[in-house]
């Protein structure tokens, strides 16, 4: 038995996977805020390049990746698929469980696979200027590392309560050349008003999608990238499924049990839906998405159009939802402190492929720990999620023979001062309580 299952350079995928069309509820378009009509590329091209626009309606099933994207990619890429044989002994459990390492990216997440691919569509468009937000800061990372492998400037509006938590996040983005502003800020209209209205406030992914959204379309030279959530997103992340389909081949097992914990979705659909063809041609796979419990978008929200941001200025999508008005408890997983889940991931849990499961986050850390102290890699606190998911799946029934297979979507170095307040009995966990929930959900559009 081999460890590691790693693939050659050459065995990279050079297409990525557009699931839609294999969707069997399909996917309800996005709809023109003003309108509430079917939004079409020429509102979005204020904001996004053509290229990314034609890959977010596109109604093919694969979409080639440009050599410029792939040259980049293979920095890193393929990623190991590596079988945690020291988790599994330590649970005593009869399943095998395998993850797809995305943490040996050059900032440490499967951010960059997408950022790269955006960065290149921009810059092959004549843009000079990339906007976005960040709250964990991967994201911000991975935008500031490919924008200046393709010679833009970058500015990050990164949630408040990171940008204090995570000090080296910072400092990562700023070594690749980006600007980065917490947000709220003083900088954008959005965010002058949310000070206002708010005072002191952590702020969310939200105000800082608002705040990155409004610099864009106020700057001629400036468009906008997001890490997650969109249909291009999950497209240029299922390079991570493509990859792990041929290394699980490879170990002669398939999985039964397929996990990822979901912020706006993006890895986790990843690695997910290259696998739902042979989920939907009959083999049994059960698809599991971790989700905070402090933020439950599946479990608690609801299924309706929403706008992505908190001052409105998104389309609307229709995915699950807690409301755009929400703003999460600044837990430690703050890659996951969205209010909505990808419209793809949405309508796979409304087709009932996807089992959403909500995790408190003692029990995560005590999960991260666990895999640190095993298989030797201190996991992200988002990962945390997966791990405490897999770990529930691997002892329901250890006897199961069964084969689970994880996204180990990032490393933790850089989130030690969250393991610290756990260590210091300093982190609780939280339940958002279902009438918060349901007065921000009261504040949908109606559509
Ligand atoms: C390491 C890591 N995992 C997971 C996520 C969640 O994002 P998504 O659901 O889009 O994969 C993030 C987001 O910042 C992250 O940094």
């Amino acid at each position: 038995m081999n460890k590691k299952i790693v693939l050659r350079d050459d065995e990279i995928p050079r297409q990525w996977f557009n699931i839609i069309p294999d969707l069997p509820g399909g996917l309800a378009p996005p709809l023109d805020p003003e309108t509430k009509e079917p939004i079409g590329p020429e509102k979005l091209a204020a904001v996004f390049p053509m290229g990314l626009l034609e890959q977010e309606m596109s109604p093919h099933r694969y979409i080639d990746i440009p050599d410029e994207v792939l040259d980049l990619l293979m920095i890193w890429r393929p990623t190991p698929l590596v079988r945690a044989t020291n988790l599994e002994a330590a649970l005593k459990t009869k399943a095998k469980i395998y993850f797809k390492n995305e943490g040996v990216s050059p900032v440490g997440s499967h951010k960059p696979n997408s950022a790269v691919a955006q960065a290149y569509y921009n810059k092959r468009e004549g843009v000079k200027r990339l906007t976005t937000e960040t709250g964990a800061g991967q994201w911000g990372s991975a935008l500031s590392l490919a924008t200046n492998k393709f010679g833009l400037q970058c500015v990050v509006y990164m949630v408040k309560i990171s940008f204090e938590q995570k000090p080296y996040r910072k400092s990562i983005m700023q070594t690749y050349g980006a600007r980065v502003v917490p947000s709220p800020s003083l900088e954008t209209n959005t965010g002058r008003m949310m000070l206002d209205k708010l005072g002191d406030t952590p702020g969310s992914l939200g105000i800082a999608i608002s705040e990155a959204l409004e610099d864009a379309a106020t700057h001629d030279d400036t468009k906008y990238a997001l890490g997650s959530v969109l249909n291009h997103v999950v497209h240029h992340q299922t390079i991570i499924g493509l990859e792990a389909k041929k290394q699980m081949a490879m170990t002669g097992d398939f999985p039964d049990v397929i996990v990822g914990c979901c912020g706006g979705g993006s890895n986790f659909a990843g690695l997910a839906v290259p696998f739902v063809p042979d989920h939907l041609d009959g083999k049994t796979i059960r698809f599991v998405g971790a989700e905070p419990a402090s933020c439950p978008t599946m479990t608690g929200g609801t299924l309706a159009y929403d706008f992505g941001d908190t001052a409105q200025t998104t389309p609307l999508l229709y995915m699950y939802t807690l409301g755009h008005d929400f703003i999460p408890p600044g837990i430690h997983a703050g890659g996951l402190r969205y209010h909505g889940m990808s419209p793809i991931v949405s309508a796979l849990v409304r087709d009932k492929i996807v089992d959403p499961m909500q995790l408190p986050q003692t029990e995560c850390f005590a999960a991260g720990v666990m895999f640190a102290k095993t298989e030797g890699i201190i996991p992200a606190p988002e990962t945390c999620h997966a791990i405490a998911g897999v770990i529930r799946e691997a002892t329901r029934e250890p006897e199961k023979p069964q084969t689970i297979l994880f996204n180990f979507s990032g490393h933790g170095l850089i989130d030690m001062a969250s393991y610290d307040k756990y260590y210091a009995g300093e982190l609780f966990d939280y339940e958002y309580p279902a009438e918060a929930i349901a007065k921000s959900i009261a504040g949908l559009p109606s559509v």
